[in-house]
């Protein structure tokens, strides 16, 4: 049998029902909040990784699927969104009628990381991007959309961590000082942190290993490397986000995984999901648009972990079932035509329904009405052909009442809605 690749999973129907009503409910409140959808190709020129998340990053380093097409060209799946929407809305010239722009995305992303708990190669993201805003007001905005969505699904274990992480002309200062303060014990260092202090420094500050967290446990602290505006900027997103009565964790190891960022980056992070803390991260990254080809343009977004969000709500009990209406039982084969044309139109007019054409006895048609939580089950048997009519049988009251076939699908619509 073949099986699937290694980090991959299969979505099956009984949780899907769980991830269409998270989507649904992001969706609807991003709209609310300003943001319209964009759809972009899951496979971009590799070039465009490479330059957006850097070249000295994990991802970009060890975990991207990369391959080059018949033709040579190196191409890369996404191993995240924002790259593709930064690319989209500059090819397309979209700040051209409005330089403010909003938008989310939702879609699969392929990083080849060591696969555990919460931790996939093909995962998905629920991303939200402004672009063309530089007012830490729109970090507060967008922070307080992203606690909204998770309040509402009854998320209730989540903590923002906030930390800023500057701009290019205070940041380098902050790293000589890293480097400086772990220089004397650079043998103490893991492999990895030996490499990262010569590409990517901050990364020192969110090594897991004991001695790395030991060699940085009283390092020197950005948020007192800050420029004057990069500190302006910060703490008018903290009072903002006091102003909204939102909690917040000052963060200073909170350096993020990607290159791209300046100034404020946040995470949610909850304590149900393990080793895999962070539900959903993200910052500003005021420099992206310009460094691929684009005009000067603040930008600032977020991408929730969409299988860890459902994982944590799984375990919090949620479940979003199938909500049957209507299982119709037909007896005999004139009696299954029957079912096919009802369950058709009242399949049309919004009666969620399930007809069963197997042929079965009435008590194991009865049985499967009740495994599938069918609220009425519509019984067809000769004797209501004969009459013109059916039976529909509340399956909660036990009531039974015989329906005209005459406007029957309408006439039923209203005996499920009436009970809802
Ligand atoms: P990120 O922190 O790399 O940021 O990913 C965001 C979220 O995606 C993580 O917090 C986590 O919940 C989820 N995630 C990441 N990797 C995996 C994985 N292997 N398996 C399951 N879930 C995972 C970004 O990707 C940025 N593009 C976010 C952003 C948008 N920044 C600005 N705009």
């Amino acid at each position: 049998m073949i099986q699937l690749i290694r980090g991959f999973k299969d979505i099956l129907p009984e949780e899907a029902a769980l991830w269409q009503a998270v989507e649904r409910t992001a969706a609807h409140l991003f709209e609310n909040f300003g943001f319209s959808e964009i759809r972009v190709p899951i496979m971009e020129r590799t070039e465009l990784f490479a330059r957006s998340i850097g070249e000295g990053t994990d991802i970009v380093e060890k975990e991207m699927y990369t391959f080059s097409d018949r033709k040579g060209e190196l191409i890369t799946l996404r191993p995240e969104a924002t790259a593709c929407v930064a690319r989209s809305y500059i090819q397309h010239k979209l700040y051209a009628a409005e330089p403010v722009r909003k938008f989310y995305t939702i879609g699969p992303m392929f990083r080849r990381e060591r696969p555990q708990k919460g931790r996939y190669r093909q995962f998905y993201q629920i991303n939200a991007e402004v672009f063309g805003v530089a007012s830490p007001l729109m970090d507060v905005q967008l922070i307080h959309m992203l606690t909204t969505l998770l309040g509402r699904l009854s998320v209730d274990d989540a903590r923002v961590h906030l930390n800023s992480l500057g701009c290019p002309d205070c940041r380098p200062r902050f790293k000589a000082a890293l480097l400086e303060h772990t220089a004397g014990v650079t043998d103490k260092l893991c492999a990895d942190c030996k490499r990262r202090r010569e590409v990517n420094p901050l990364r020192l500050l969110d090594c897991k290993v004991p001695d790395c967290r030991l060699a940085v446990a009283d390092a020197p602290s950005m948020e007192d490397f800050l420029c004057e505006d990069c500190s302006s900027h910060f703490e008018s997103v903290k009072q903002g986000l006091d102003g909204l009565g939102i909690p917040y964790i000052i963060d200073n190891r909170l350096v993020r995984g990607l290159d791209y960022y300046t100034r404020t980056t946040f995470e949610i992070q909850t304590s149900s999901l393990g080793a895999q803390s962070a539900v959903a991260g993200g910052g500003r990254y005021d420099g992206l648009v310009s460094a691929l080809g684009g005009p000067e343009t603040p930008a600032i977004g977020f991408a929730i972990g969409f299988d860890r969000l459902v994982e944590i709500l799984a375990l919090a009990g949620e479940v979003y079932g199938r909500n049957l209406d209507l299982f119709i039982a037909p007896l005999g084969a004139k009696a299954q035509e029957s079912a096919l044309i009802h369950a058709g139109a009242l399949s049309c007019v919004g009666v969620s329904t399930e007809a069963d054409f197997s042929g079965k006895s009435l008590k194991s048609l009865m049985k499967r009405a009740d495994r599938l939580g069918a609220r009425f089950v519509m019984i067809i048997g000769d004797a209501e052909l004969e009459e013109a009519c059916v039976v529909v049988r509340n399956m909660q009251t036990k009531e039974q009442v015989k329906v005209a076939l005459e406007g029957l699908a309408e006439k039923v619509k209203e005996i499920v809605s009436s009970e809802q």
